[in-house]
């Protein structure tokens, strides 16, 4: 086993990297971004986005688009950032003290951080799910049904449950859970409850569904489960997911961000990223030698 840190081989590429660039002016300089970063069909553009917890910095000057209906995952070592740069999609960072979001975060040309910009609407069109599911104490039912009735979204009793049903079949949960509506969400199991979480994010319809490691709380079944919805949602949706599982990365995404120690290092098409990777430390992240 490499007993490396990722920073030492982190310095040790850079370093190597800077030496060889002095007869080769293709290569990428230190620090920033190689791959495809920018996309026509851009949903969401984020322009040299810096992120702060106080003095420490944990994003460095992340350029990146999200295409529309793609599914972009986003891997890379414990701790590189990923849930930061996630979270300052939606403005959750904005609940979390000391948090400070610098650059351009836009969605279909819109600043997101906008003053004037309602946060609880940006947050209904910009789900998200996260690592454990979190159902409300409440029934199936009311779970999809609160987002719908806080923004006014149905007319009546019968449009209320026409939205339930849709979002709770677009999260093929419906045929599990349609005898028992009326029972407490945090009855279901693990994965019934992350796809009840899905569907209450999809029943304020979503531009773009932020999802946290939604798998790793659950079981092989339930996660494969989870990940063939994602292909479905891609029809309709645009979805960032972060996974530490390299697999799940492959299997759902179009694209693939490898973040290091808070650095976009690669963002490519996702089967060139795990077959041949731009960035040697996107290489080495891939074949194991650090993670
Ligand atoms: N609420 C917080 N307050 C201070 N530092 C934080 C907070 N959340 C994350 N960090 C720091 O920011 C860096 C990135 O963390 P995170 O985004 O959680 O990484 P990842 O999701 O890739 O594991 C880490 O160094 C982490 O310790
Ligand atoms: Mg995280």
């Amino acid at each position: 086993m490499d007993t490396q840190t990722p920073r030492a081989a982190l310095v040790k590429v850079l370093t190597l990297r800077s030496q060889s660039m002095a007869n080769d002016n293709e290569r990428p300089i230190p620090g920033a971004s190689v791959g495809e970063q920018f996309q026509d069909n851009a949903r969401m553009s984020m322009r040299n986005v810096n992120i702060f917890y106080g003095e420490k910095q944990a994003i460095f000057d992340v350029s990146l688009d999200i295409g529309q209906n793609q599914v972009m995952a986003m891997i890379g070592p414990s701790g590189c950032g990923k849930s930061t740069f996630l979270r300052s999609l939606n403005r959750m960072n904005d609940t979390i003290e000391g948090c400070r979001v610098e650059g351009q975060i836009a969605m279909d040309g819109q600043n997101l951080y906008d003053e004037k910009l309602d946060v609880v609407e940006l947050r209904a069109r910009v789900g998200m799910v996260f690592q454990k599911p979190n159902p409300f104490p409440k029934s199936i039912y009311d779970n999809v049904a609160y987002g719908p009735k806080i923004h006014g979204l149905a007319e009546s009793r019968v449009d209320l449950d026409e939205m339930v049903e849709s979002s709770l079949r677009k999260a093929s949960l419906w045929n599990e859970v349609k005898d028992r509506l009326h029972q407490p969400g945090t009855g279901l199991s693990g994965g019934q409850q992350q796809r009840l979480c899905i569907a209450r994010a999809i029943a304020v319809n979503p531009e773009v569904i932020l999802m946290d490691e939604p798998c790793s709380a659950l079981d092989p079944i339930a996660t494969a489960k989870i990940e063939e919805l994602i292909e479905e949602l891609s029809e309709n949706f645009t979805i960032a997911i972060v996974t530490h599982s390299m697999q799940q990365a492959a299997r759902v995404s179009h694209r693939t961000a490898y973040f290091h120690l808070g650095r976009l290092i690669e963002v490519n098409p996702t089967e060139q990223v795990f077959t041949m990777p731009e960035h040697e430390l996107t290489e080495g992240y891939i074949t194991g030698r650090f993670g």
